[in-house]
Formats: structure tokens, sequence, C-alpha cells
């Protein structure tokens, strides 16, 4: 509207000075200055600044390229699924029954929590500030060089991410100062020609939907909007299955189509957020989109070469599921079994669909992929290693990753809500694993990849000296064969999973171990400006830094740390989900 008000102005003060010219020329030049004025009024429509809306008390920037606009060379078929109706269903609580009174015994209790969560708040202000001052709307700080650097379309990656933790941890002027930034993004403006599908979903979009149920301010729904209408146009394909990168110019001109070669997280891991989307919005069109995904998984569950689970790699185009081999819960698949029982959460349990597939994969999963290492201790802990299963042959690498952490986080919380107390305990035993990797590396930090001396069974096996010298390094904690990746890239799953099996047992320890892994991290990552990723975890001493700070350490890793030494109350998980970014999204 202010646009064509601005355009009407400059099109009346035109005609005025047209008219002024055509007094000053004789009827022999009148053409030529009317094709002057002409060309004057079209120059100055063109260069007329676009000024911004103010809308919800933000100043508003609209995406200078409207999607939802945009025509769908393959719209859905109609007619389109619709969310679930009628009332969530009452569900087992996920949360172990906290006092809710602070009874005086725990005065000093609270005094050691207080003190941990002004810490992790001190260094996640640390890490903000430097971002704020350094690298401001770009998509990440270098925390060793102190410039910014861009790899996720330039839209201020950072500054998304970390906004809902900024609010969970009452820094409220910095929340609305992020918000009126974030207001003004233009999601047509970058310097790539294509983004990525999966990681614009999880943390841009996941972000502002969490930044909005949080703080309930409606501008954020709007750019959340236009966000959504663009990632939208990923499933603008023959047979409506996203695409895994998405060309803009493809997009535009109808020719987007699936790839033949796609992880499949990638692939299934925008059903929370699309959901959430069309719960705010009440447009079922994304909650369509995302359920052909899900239709395509239970179709071919039973049909893949370890039936139950899903290979890593998906061929989209031809919707075959079955031309990969390999399965794991790590890298590449991982959110794609952490979102089954999330979307049964997020939908209120009125779509029994996502515990079936959780129940059967995860029948699987224990059966197959679950090992038990090898200790001197006979710890009672498990690892979720990788497979490779064919017809005939089946073959279990003893191969954990840090990725794959999060599964303690996803078998206690399905447990409890699924009421199977077996994978509860299975939770714990996962959690405990990856607490212990990280107690067994120099630094007091988990590896990235790593193998482990395996049991044969899921039960604990007598110490074998001889097999450890065989196939162990002597130079790591006996049991380890490798840290085949030694790096620390400032990653969540860990503690994710510890502050999960907090908020599900009430158990203490679990915050004592997260303490003691907060610790560690900091001592090794610790920069001048932020934290750093980390080159290897086994060193003694000074640690080598990379010059990387990715997002999810704000998003995810000081929140994580953040929630487990605060109330309980806070982000309940009896009234939250988190996406696979850590941004909580209401539960209905
Ligand atoms: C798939 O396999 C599981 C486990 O064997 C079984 O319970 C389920 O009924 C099967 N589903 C279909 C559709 O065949
Ligand atoms: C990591 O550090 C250990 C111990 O200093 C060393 O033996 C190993 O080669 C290092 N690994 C890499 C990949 O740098």
């Amino acid at each position: 509207m202010l646009a064509e008000d601005v355009q009407w102005q400059v099109l009346r003060n035109y005609a005025i000075v047209d008219g002024i010219m055509v007094a000053l020329f004789r009827r022999r030049t009148r053409p030529l200055a009317i094709s002057a004025t002409v060309i004057v009024i079209y120059l100055l429509i063109i260069f007329v600044p676009k000024r911004p809306d103010t809308l919800y008390g933000f100043t508003y920037v609209h995406s200078s390229y409207d999607w939802s606009q945009h025509p769908q060379k393959y719209p859905a078929p109609a007619p389109i699924k619709q969310l679930p109706t009628g009332n969530p269903r009452a569900l087992p609580k996920i949360q172990h029954a906290f006092e809710t009174d602070s009874s005086p015994k725990d005065v000093e209790r609270e005094q050691v929590l207080v003190e941990r969560r002004l810490d992790v708040r001190q260094k996640f202000l640390k890490g903000w500030n430097s971002y704020r001052k350094r690298a401001w709307m770009h998509d990440e700080l270098t925390p060793v060089s102190g410039g910014w650097k861009d790899g996720y379309g330039g839209w201020g990656v950072t500054l998304l991410d970390s906004l809902d933790t900024l609010w969970i941890m009452g820094l409220r002027d910095e929340f609305y100062d992020a918000v009126a930034a974030a207001m003004t993004i233009d999601w047509a403006e970058t310097d790539d020609r294509s983004f990525n599908v999966f990681e614009t979903t999880i943390r841009h979009l996941g972000a502002l939907l969490a930044a909005y149920d949080l703080s309930k301010e409606p501008a954020i729904v709007l750019k959340a909007i236009e966000l959504g209408d663009m990632l939208y146009m990923a499933f603008d394909t023959p047979n409506r299955m996203p695409v895994f990168w998405m060309n803009f110019e493809e997009a535009r001109n109808g020719e987007l189509e699936a790839g033949n070669h796609v992880p499949s997280a990638a692939v299934a891991s925008s059903g929370l957020e699309f959901t959430r989307l069309a719960q705010i919005t009440g447009d079922n069109k994304y909650y369509d989109a995302i359920d052909r995904v899900a239709q395509l998984l239970d179709s071919w569950q039973n049909r893949t070469s370890l039936p139950g689970m899903w290979p890593t790699f998906f061929d989209m185009r031809s919707m075959q599921l079955d031309m990969d081999r390999s399965y794991t819960l790590g890298a590449l698949a991982d959110s794609l079994y952490e979102y089954l029982p999330k979307m049964y959460l997020v939908l209120g349990g009125l779509e029994p669909l996502y515990e079936k597939l959780y129940r059967d994969a995860m029948d699987t999963v224990v059966k197959s992929l679950l090992f038990r290492p090898m200790t001197p201790d006979q710890d009672d802990i498990l690892f979720s290693g990788s497979a490779y299963a064919t017809a005939d042959i089946f073959n279990l690498a003893s191969e954990s990753q840090h990725l794959g952490c999060f599964a303690g986080g996803m078998f206690g919380m399905a447990g409890k809500l699924f009421d199977i107390p077996e994978h509860v305990s299975i939770a714990e035993k996962i959690t405990r694993g990856c607490v212990w990797a990280y107690d067994a590396m120099e630094t007091g930090v988990g590896p990235e990849i790593f193998n482990i001396v395996e049991c044969h069974s899921l039960e604990p096996c007598e110490w074998d000296d001889d097999r450890w010298l065989r196939e162990g390094d002597p130079s790591l904690k006996k049991g380890f064969k490798d840290a085949r990746d030694p790096r620390y890239v400032l990653r969540p799953e860990a503690i994710e999973s510890v502050f999960f099996m907090y908020r599900i047992t009430g158990d203490q320890e679990y915050q004592e171990m997260a303490w003691r892994m907060y610790q560690s991290i900091m001592k090794a990552t610790e920069t001048d400006l932020a934290f750093a990723s980390i080159e290897n975890v086994t060193v003694t001493g000074e640690t080598e830094k990379g010059d990387s700070m990715e997002s999810f350490w704000l998003a995810e890793t000081l929140k994580y740390f953040y929630l487990i030494f605060s109330s309980p109350d806070l982000i309940s998980l009896d009234q939250y989900v988190f996406n696979t970014e850590a941004h909580p999204l209401l539960r209905p």
C-alpha cells in the first residue's frame, strides 16, 4: 500500500513538472519533453527506496520475493491432508514428578544450581556479545580470528538460532533487540543460488516458531510464514517429494526434482516445523507436504534390507527407499527416528502412525544396532553402532558417533510416552555410555567418531586382556579401538540426553555428570572471544582450536546446560517438544 502511495505522489509531482515543461517548450519539442518525463518517472519509480512497514511494533521488511504468490508447477492433488481434529489425548507425563515446594533442606542445593546456571549464562553472553559485535546478521562468528562466515544462506543463522535461548535465560532486552533485527531479514537477499532445505527448516524456521511460541509476538509469525512458503516450494516436484537443496532459479521455473541419493534425515525431518506452522496459521498445506513423506516411510518400513529401519540414503526421485543398505542412528539418518515420537507429541497423540513407526523401528534398533562395550569394570552402558545388511549378510560395526548420543533422550522420552519401561532403561545406558566416552578422553570431552571393543551380546562380558591387546589402542582408555575422528565441534547430543534423563528420572546424578562435562568443554574450547571447535579431544594440555562456532552451540549445547541446572518447570517436557535444533515448540 505504502509503496503505491509513494508512486502516486511521484506521478502527481511529475505531472505538474510536465505542465511546466509543456509551457516552457514549444509544440514542436513537446513529444521529446514528454518522453523525457516518462523516462524520469520510470527511473524514479525504480529507485524510490522501499520503505519498511511498521508491523506489531517492529520495523518489518517484507521479503522481496513472495513465494506464496508463486504458482506451483505440481500443486498438491486435492483433497489435501488435514491436521487431525479433536481434543488432544491425555498423554502420560514425560517428566519425573518433581517436588513442587522448595523445602528448606534444598536451599543449599539450589544455591549450587543458581551459581552453575549463572555461569552458563555468562559463557553464553560471551559468545553472543562477540557475535553481536563482530558478526551481527551474518551466519557465524569465527571465534579465533574474530570475523564472520556465511555458510547458511547469510540470513543470520546464529541470530535466529539464539532467539529462544535468550528468552529462556531471561535476557529479554537482548531477545527484543534480536527479534527487531530478525524482522528485517529478506529471504530473497542471498548470495547463494540454492539453500539447504533441511538446515533452513530445523534452524531458521524452528527458531522463529519457538520464538513465537515463547513470546507470542505476532510479527514473528509473519517472518515464519514468509520462510515457510519458500520452504514449501521445495515440495513442488513431480512426485511432491522435497528436494534436499533448493535452487532458486529452478524453483521459479518449476524445474525442481527430488534427488536420487538423499540423506534420509534430510527428507524426513521437516515434520515438527511444518506441523507447528500449520497449527499456528491454520493452513493445512504445510501438513499435507510432510504427511506424504510419512506415508512413504510407512509403506517401506518392512521392505528394506533391515526391516523396521530405513537406510541412510533414499532415492526420492523414484521413491525407492531400499537402494542403500547401511543403517545408523548417527549422521544422515538421526533425526528421522528422533521425529517419530516427537510428531506423536506435537499432534497431541491424534495420529497413531508415528507410534507404530517408532515401535517397529526401535524393535529393530534394539535387536540389531545396539551393542555393549567390553570394559574392565563391566560398565552398564550401551552404544548404537552402524549396520550393513543385505538379504543374507548382516554386519554390525561397533563404531559410534557423537551425533548418535541423542538416542538416549529419544528412548527415554518415548519410553515414558508409550509406556515402554525397557526403553527408559536403554536410554539410561546409552546416555551413560556417552558420558563414559567423555570421561575416557584426556580433555574430558567426547570425540566425534570412535570405535569400541564390543561384547558379543547386550549382556555384560568378561574383560579379555588378550583381545584388548589385539584390537584396542593402548594410548586410549581401556575399551577403545580408536578415536577415528577425534574432533569436538561444540555438539549438543551428549548433554541433550543427560538433560532428558534428568527431567525423566529426577536423578541428581545427571546434574553432576552435566557439570563435569560442562567444565571440561569450557576448558577445552574457550577462546578470547568465544568458543571454538577443537581438533583433538585426546590431547593433554592445550587444545588446537578450529575457527568455527556453529549456531547450535548457542541454540542447543548451552541451552541444555542451562536448563539442566534450572527448575524443571522451565520448558517442561510435558508442555514443549524440542525440535532437532533444540527449539521448544508448544505441545497442544
Ligand atoms: C511390519 O513388521 C512388524 C514387525 O515384524 C509387524 O508387527 C508389522 O505388522 C509389519 N507391518 C506390515 C505393514 O506388514
Ligand atoms: C590426536 O592426538 C593424539 C595424542 O596426541 C595423537 O596420537 C593423534 O595422532 C592425534 N590425532 C589426530 C587426527 O590429529
